[in-house]
């Protein structure tokens, strides 16, 4: 009789998608009571040690590759932790426990806890620094619009594509100085800006489902981390992003090689950030156009998780309700 090494299992992602949807699910229950509180550490740290706890019962050979940081900065979740019970298959794990520390500290929408799994090899190593991003959702030609363009030709070019004027176009932006050149131009085009203070996972999903969420296109210099969890999500939904690394000093190029990274200038497409199939899960933390909000009535807790899976392309959102005393068993 020959026993199998966890690599040579399959990644069978239609069962381990709901292992990955109960984890984020937990890591939201568990940062629930921190909605609104002031706390964004406090939120945060919840939703960390659920969303470990949750995937150490997994049957999976796992390795976090987009996590909380480097070893030395996150005791937890940090890149290259090996999580799972060691029984299963090797896989690549990217997570954001809660995407939004400051949107959940505030109760302001959009703050999710975000999870993407796939085969080894299957996520680009991103390192810790920031990546211009421009995303847009399915159904146009590739390459309609690229990071080579300015922000009005991108505009000019999707609304083209889209066969509306510029005016019909709303544009994500993230709310920071860095963006104020980036915001005037589009203005100037006529076209829309949502403008959201964090939470650029939420701002990319965004395109893949406009008719809900009525933003086209998403813009702007945000975390690399979150750009490889965008890209996994616009792997499930339909989609492209593309991203290009952002070095502002010497310690972030040094990050970026010991990620194995040595083309600084390479422009990313989905495809290239996230290679094989993989499964992703997101449970709303506060409330917005893609989850609502957890919901907490007097002994009771509901949240609701989006579930993908790349290689069927479904979408499901799933209602978990339970009662209080028992959410953490
Ligand atoms: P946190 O969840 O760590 O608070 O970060 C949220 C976020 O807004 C990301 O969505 C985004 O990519 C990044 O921070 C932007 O970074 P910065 O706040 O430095 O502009």
């Amino acid at each position: 009789m020959t026993t199998n090494t966890s690599e040579d299992l399959a990644f069978s992602d239609r069962m381990l998608s709901l292992g990955l949807a109960r984890v984020a699910e937990q890591a939201a229950l568990a940062s629930a009571s921190l909605v609104g509180r002031g706390d964004e550490k406090a939120a945060d740290q919840a939703a960390v040690n659920a969303m470990r706890e949750q995937l150490n019962l997994l049957d999976i050979k796992g390795v976090v590759v987009i996590g909380e940081g480097e070893r030395d900065e996150a005791p937890m979740l940090y890149i290259g932790e090996e999580v799972g019970t060691g029984n299963g298959p090797g896989v690549d794990i990217a997570l954001d426990p809660l995407e939004g520390t400051t949107l959940t500290a505030k109760d302001m929408p959009n703050a999710l806890t975000v999870i993407a799994m796939g085969p080894r090899g299957s996520m680009l190593h991103a390192p810790d620094t920031y990546m211009d991003k421009l995303a847009i959702g399915p159904g146009y030609e590739e390459g309609v619009v690229s990071l080579d363009m300015s922000p009005r030709e991108r505009v000019e070019a999707l609304a083209k594509a889209k066969g509306c004027t510029p005016a019909d176009i709303t544009v994500c932006i993230l709310e920071r100085p860095r963006h104020e050149a980036m915001i005037a131009e589009v203005r100037e085009t006529g076209a829309a800006i949502r403008l959201i203070t964090d939470g650029d996972v939420a701002g990319v999903m965004h395109c893949a489902e406009s008719e809900i969420t009525g933003i086209d296109m998403y813009m702007g210099q945000g975390g690399a981390p979150e750009g490889v969890l965008a890209a996994a999500a616009l792997k499930c939904m339909g989609g492209q992003i593309f991203c290009r690394l952002v070095f502002r000093n010497a310690d972030e190029k040094a990050r970026a090689a010991k990620a194995g990274i040595t083309d600084l200038d390479r422009i990313y497409s989905r495809d290239d950030m996230v290679t094989q199939d993989v499964i992703f899960a997101a449970t709303g933390v506060t409330g917005g156009t893609l989850l609502p909000a957890i919901k907490r009535t007097p002994g009771w807790v509901e949240t609701t998780t989006l579930l993908m899976r790349s290689k069927s392309g479904s979408v499901r959102r799933m209602t978990y309700r339970t009662p209080l005393s028992a959410h953490d068993k």
